[in-house]
């Protein structure tokens, strides 16, 4: 049998699971999940259940990883003696990332589409109100949203189809540390914009009032999607991992990285949102409809722009390459396929998947979804499993670690390479009480049974 890839590097491991971290979950949903739950009050629990559940749960899916050196579907077999029942926790795993990415394909595909109109100026002469209808014009166009979602689904594939080292982790390292440096540029622009100190209010101070039971429930499955953790990804990184890695100390930076990331993205995005008098409820349109306001008010429009839009890309992509690398390491090792084919199947596969959510706005498929479930159909995936499967999928990793796995396994997988030892009972407690505990008391009160 073939070799294992393994991470070149320490650095190059540390920015391909930043990049899967890094992406749309902190640049486009929190921003807008944020606007629609009110602000502070959901901010707070998206720190709290990040560093309380979140990286805990990520940290235990390493050590998984890790120790199994195979992905979620025999990880699951092979850690708990053949177990049929937790086989199956790695399909669910696989069904997770293959929803997610098919609609999270199509918003990158109006990433890449917004990244060639910056080129063309699309904002050139336009009123406020009229570049805010541009977005609603390409939600709109079904055919325009497919072409770009097939796009985009190559761009990952190709990545992908290079494998570990020369495509995920060589990509990785040079577009990770481009994002940041571009996001923080950004940043320092909103600074000086008048609704500056509006957004800091909005962001950080924490009214409960605005809070919903709802929100509650978005914001722990938010702070599992920023982190990429509870379908499998960051298990099958883990299993690149070499032994001498320190786990503890890569999911605190990570989850340091990807928290710092959602906030700075917020405090560029509100800003804007408040000195233009725009509303903080608008919505998955929010970044896409905000920031070529701002954009056009900027000398050096199409550089700025073009700029943003590609750093977007930059961040989509990293994301994208973990959930479709998830699919094909499992589908390498289950059926023993090349890494070509698994890459080809598994990506085709999601472009089918994501039609009905490109069409999702032209309401030229499913076109009476929405009456029935509320959202329609791009809407029900991206709730289905953000607010849903990830809770779920974490919940059952911290359940198969923490009890399952055996303490001397994951107390020796914890502690090897790291200086972070003195942290070994402070996780344990987190993972094996507070997490699955915290995870179902949520998941409870949402489905209406109130405790
Ligand atoms: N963490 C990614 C983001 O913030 C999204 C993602 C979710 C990626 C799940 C992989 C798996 O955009």
């Amino acid at each position: 049998m073939a070799q294992r890839e393994h991470w070149g590097s320490k650095i190059g491991f540390i920015f391909a699971t930043a990049g899967s971290a890094i992406g749309l979950g902190s640049l486009w949903r929190f921003p807008y999940v944020t606007g629609e739950n009110g602000g502070g009050a959901f901010v707070l629990l998206y720190l709290i259940f990040t560093f309380l559940i979140a990286i805990p749960v990520f940290i235990g899916e390493l050590i998984m990883g890790r120790k199994a050196q195979k992905s979620a579907v025999q990880a699951y077999s092979n850690l708990s003696n053949q177990s049929e029942k937790w086989r199956l926790v790695g399909w669910f795993n696989i069904l997770t990332s293959f929803l997610i990415l098919s609609y999270y394909s199509v918003v990158s595909g109006w990433t890449v589409n917004y990244t060639l109109m910056s080129l063309t100026q699309f904002t050139e002469g336009k009123t406020n109100e009229e570049i805010r209808q541009v977005f609603d014009i390409l939600a709109s166009s079904g055919d325009i949203c497919v072409f770009w979602h097939f796009i985009f689904m190559l761009l990952t594939v190709g990545v992908v189809y290079g494998g570990i080292r020369k495509g995920i982790e060589y990509w990785s390292k040079i577009l990770t540390p481009a994002l940041l440096a571009i996001l923080i540029f950004l940043f320092i622009y909103a600074c000086f914009l008048p609704g500056f100190g509006k957004a800091v209010e909005f962001i950080f101070y924490p009214d409960f009032s605005k809070l919903t039971t709802k929100g509650v429930l978005e914001a722990l499955g938010m702070s599992f999607f920023t982190l990429s953790v509870g379908i499998g990804i960051i298990l099958t990184y883990g299993s690149y991992l070499k032994s001498d890695d320190d786990i503890p100390k890569t999911g605190l930076i990570i989850g340091a990285m990807s928290l710092m990331v959602s906030i700075l993205a917020s405090l560029t995005i509100f800003p804007i949102v408040f000195s233009f008098g725009l509303s903080p409820e608008e919505g998955p349109g929010l970044v896409f409809k905000t920031l070529p306001v701002l954009f056009n008010q900027l000398t050096g429009t199409l550089v700025i722009s073009t700029v943003f839009f590609v750093l977007f890309l930059f961040a989509t992509l990293t994301s994208a390459i973990s959930l479709l690398e998830v699919l094909v390491a499992n589908l390498m090792e289950v059926f023993s396929w090349n890494r070509k084919k698994a890459v080809v199947v598994s990506g085709a596969a999601t472009f089918v998947m994501g039609i009905p959510s490109a069409l999702a706005g032209s309401g030229t498929l499913f076109g009476d979804w929405s009456k029935m479930y509320g959202k329609d159909f791009f809407g029900t995936i991206d709730t289905l499993t953000g607010s849903w499967m990830m809770p779920m999928g974490g919940l059952l990793i911290a359940i198969f670690v923490g009890w399952r796995l055996g303490k001397v396994v994951i107390i020796e997988e914890f502690c090897k390479g790291t200086k972070l030892r003195a942290l070994l009972p402070i996780w344990l407690f987190l993972l094996r009480y507070v997490a699955p505990i915290a995870v179902f008391i949520v998941v409870l009160q949402k489905s209406g049974i109130k405790i």
